[in-house]
């Protein structure tokens, strides 16, 4: 991988880059979140867990201001993501990348223009500045050459990292994956692991990954987070996770061996 994307500093490295407290959120009489508190620390993988409907796209949202909060408080960087303004969000949201649940590629741009759209948008670059990023960003997440495909021509497991690449484009020091690695072969979602493992390695990124894969939840988590019914209900080390004598928690899990990535 090229040197260019440089790691972001931002304070010490235990800082958190996410603080929830507290969070309720209810649409009509459907209560999406009752109480979530959660901390990421920088450089951290924290993984989400839990049945559909349970909370975790609503959460977020939360994070990128997408939703506010009925009651309680979102910190990003320290900030209070709940009490921006437009303006504030949108400086919020160039230092987060954010992979949607669908790949959501523009189909009628090309893999590289859809790379670019980003860089367009935010940053001054000349053409030759913008195909260099997109080149290096197309390398990073192993899809080189592929600038000049469209989105129809590329398999499920193209068309994420494709997205990655794009979230990747302004260098955020933070990304959000909501459940990157569903409807992918197993092969296919284990490369889409090892880019989100990368990109903490040699980056320092930290992540926040939703998934309903105990396979990549217990590659990629640092911290693992079990979620049910718009809370909380056990969180900890992916040991710590194993231990756990939750009922929900062990429903979870009891189905098949899982192995501990080693640190
Ligand atoms: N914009 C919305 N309007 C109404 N209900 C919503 C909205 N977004 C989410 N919900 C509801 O909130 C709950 C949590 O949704 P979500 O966070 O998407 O679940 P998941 O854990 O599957 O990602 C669900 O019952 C969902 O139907
Ligand atoms: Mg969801």
């Amino acid at each position: 991988m090229g040197a260019v994307i440089e790691p972001q500093s931002s304070g010490t490295p235990d800082e958190a880059v996410i603080v929830a407290s507290n969070l309720w959120k209810s649409f009509g009489s459907t209560v999406a979140l009752a109480g979530f508190s959660l901390e990421v620390r920088r450089g951290e993988i924290q993984v989400i867990m839990g049945p559909s409907g349970c909370g975790k796209s609503v959460l977020l949202k939360h994070l990128v201001g997408l939703v506010k909060p009925d009651r309680g408080e979102v910190l990003v960087f320290g900030q209070p993501v709940h009490a921006m303004s437009d303006h504030e969000l949108d400086a919020l949201r160039i230092r987060i990348g954010v992979v949607f649940q669908s790949a959501a590629l523009f189909d009628s741009l090309t893999v590289a223009q859809n790379v670019a759209f980003p860089l367009r948008r935010h940053r001054t670059l000349s053409k030759e500045e913008i195909a260099h990023r997109v080149r290096e960003l197309l390398l990073l997440v192993e899809m080189a050459g592929t600038e000049d495909l469209m989105p129809a021509a590329l398999s499920g497991g193209m068309r994420k990292r494709v997205g990655i690449a794009r979230a990747l484009a302004l260098d955020p020091p933070l990304i959000l994956y909501d459940e990157p690695t569903s409807g992918l072969d197993p092969l296919t979602a284990h490369t889409v692991d090892d880019l989100v493992l990368r990109l903490r390695a040699e980056l320092g990124v930290s992540s926040v990954v939703v998934t309903h894969s105990l396979d990549s939840a217990f590659r990629l988590a640092d911290h693992l987070a079990v979620m049910d019914s718009g809370r909380l209900t056990t969180s900890g080390t992916p040991e710590e996770i194993l231990a756990s004598t939750n009922p929900f928690v062990r429903r979870f899990l009891d189905t098949r061996a899982i192995e501990v990535r080693p640190k």
